[in-house]
């Protein structure tokens, strides 16, 4: 399928607008010229929605807001959104950021990401007009654990490692390992981390596979530690969080096997997304690892720590800590990006400022000033 022309072609929906990187990918379209069909989950919850709204008159583009519930994708929940657009941008997942909805747990991670992307899809079929569709997959599609998983010994992951790719007949087989040291089958499904990286995998190549089937292209993006500006208290959140922690003087890595951080900012996603949308280069099946632009992303805990001290010199970053050692692995890049996409990135250092800058100026966390 040709890629979409741009804002005269129709309006284009995105799904997960309220969240951290949904609204980077909201912003960055209205900033294009969009009219942009936001989906989230609540629309009244102004905390969730006000710096969607405070988009419109801002550039030529514009932002609607509509209740959408995922699990109810199946349903049809999506169908009238997407009547007419030319792109979906697939972003929402169930990640249990949001303590108001409950407690994460695997099987509704895993639902968020395969059911409802099901749905997703069925709807973007039924429009009839959607040529593209971006779907935000994960790194731990790439780089999860599970059989065929590769990693450690400073393995560069590529974009098209799968995680959980080694043989199998059914579903359950795939996700099934042996425990190295009981020799016991272990269900990744029934594991927060794994559920998430098998409803990625799963979405990504049931979407690849309908997609061919209904004439359009679905294109995803596999993002590693995302950071940079947020929009909103509310999206103190996930790695962005951490960040606040150290600023706050705490560790930021407590309970945590330490590995690299490997860094992308929210921004960049964003603008890969809508490049995606209207590259002729990227078609279905086209996937980006958004990962480190080169080596300066790829920061130990120690090196994340000191240059989170040369940006913030009048905040006591992580209060005394010096980290342990920490793995050598994950190791990658977002070269094919730049390379196909012509993906511009902001430096790890802008990336870390802006994150902290934000996180101050929108009162989300209490510096710890010395
Ligand atoms: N952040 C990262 O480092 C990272 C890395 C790799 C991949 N990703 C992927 O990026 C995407 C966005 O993540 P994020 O970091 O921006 O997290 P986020 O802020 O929690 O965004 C998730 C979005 O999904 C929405 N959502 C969740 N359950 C829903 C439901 N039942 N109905 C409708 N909407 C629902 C949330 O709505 P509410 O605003 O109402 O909660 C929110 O807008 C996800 O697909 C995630 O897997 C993120």
């Amino acid at each position: 399928m040709p890629p979409i022309s741009g804002p005269a072609d129709g309006p284009v929906a995105v799904t997960g607008a309220s969240g951290y990187i949904g609204s980077h990918v909201v912003k960055n379209l209205v900033e294009h010229g969009y009219t942009v069909r936001a989906t989230v989950r609540d629309a009244t919850r102004e905390d969730k929605t006000s710096y969607l709204l405070a988009m419109n008159g801002k550039g030529e583009g514009s932002v609607e807001i509509i209740a959408c519930d995922l699990f109810k994708a199946h349903e049809g929940e999506y169908d009238d959104v997407f009547k007419g657009c030319s792109a979906v941008f697939h972003v929402a997942a169930d990640l249990g950021t949001d303590p108001a909805y409950g407690e994460r747990d695997p099987q509704r991670t895993f639902d968020g990401c395969m059911t409802a992307t099901k749905g997703v899809l069925d709807s973007c079929a039924k429009a009839g007009t959607v040529k593209r569709v971006v779907y935000t997959s994960s790194s731990a599609a790439v780089m999860g654990l599970g059989p065929g998983g590769k990693g450690g010994g400073g393995y560069e992951y590529q974009d098209d490692d799968w995680a959980g790719a080694g043989p199998y007949e059914t579903i359950e087989d795939r996700w099934t390992v042996t425990h190295r040291k009981t020799g016991e089958p272990r269900k990744l499904w029934l594991l927060e981390r794994q559920a998430y990286a098998m409803g990625k995998v799963e979405a990504e190549q049931y979407a690849y596979a309908f997609a061919e089937k209904n004439d359009f292209d679905v294109c995803s993006v596999c993002p590693c530690h995302v950071l940079g500006p947020l929009m909103a208290k509310a999206h103190n959140t996930t790695w962005q969080k951490r960040i606040g922690q150290m600023l706050m003087g705490e560790t930021g890595h407590e309970g945590r096997r330490h590995s690299l951080w490997n860094i992308i900012d929210v921004r960049d996603i964003a603008e890969s997304q809508r490049l995606m949308a209207e590259s002729d280069v990227a078609k279905n099946r086209s996937r980006y690892l958004l990962t480190a632009t080169d080596e300066s992303g790829e920061l130990t805990v120690q090196e994340l720590v000191d240059t989170m001290r040369d940006l913030f010199p009048d905040i006591n970053v992580a209060g005394g800590y010096e980290p342990e050692d920490c793995l050598d692995e994950p190791h990658a890049k977002c070269t094919k990006a730049i390379r196909e996409l012509g993906l511009k990135t902001h430096s790890v250092r802008d990336t870390l400022k802006a994150t902290g800058d934000s996180l101050i100026n929108l009162g989300a966390i209490q510096p710890a000033m010395k």
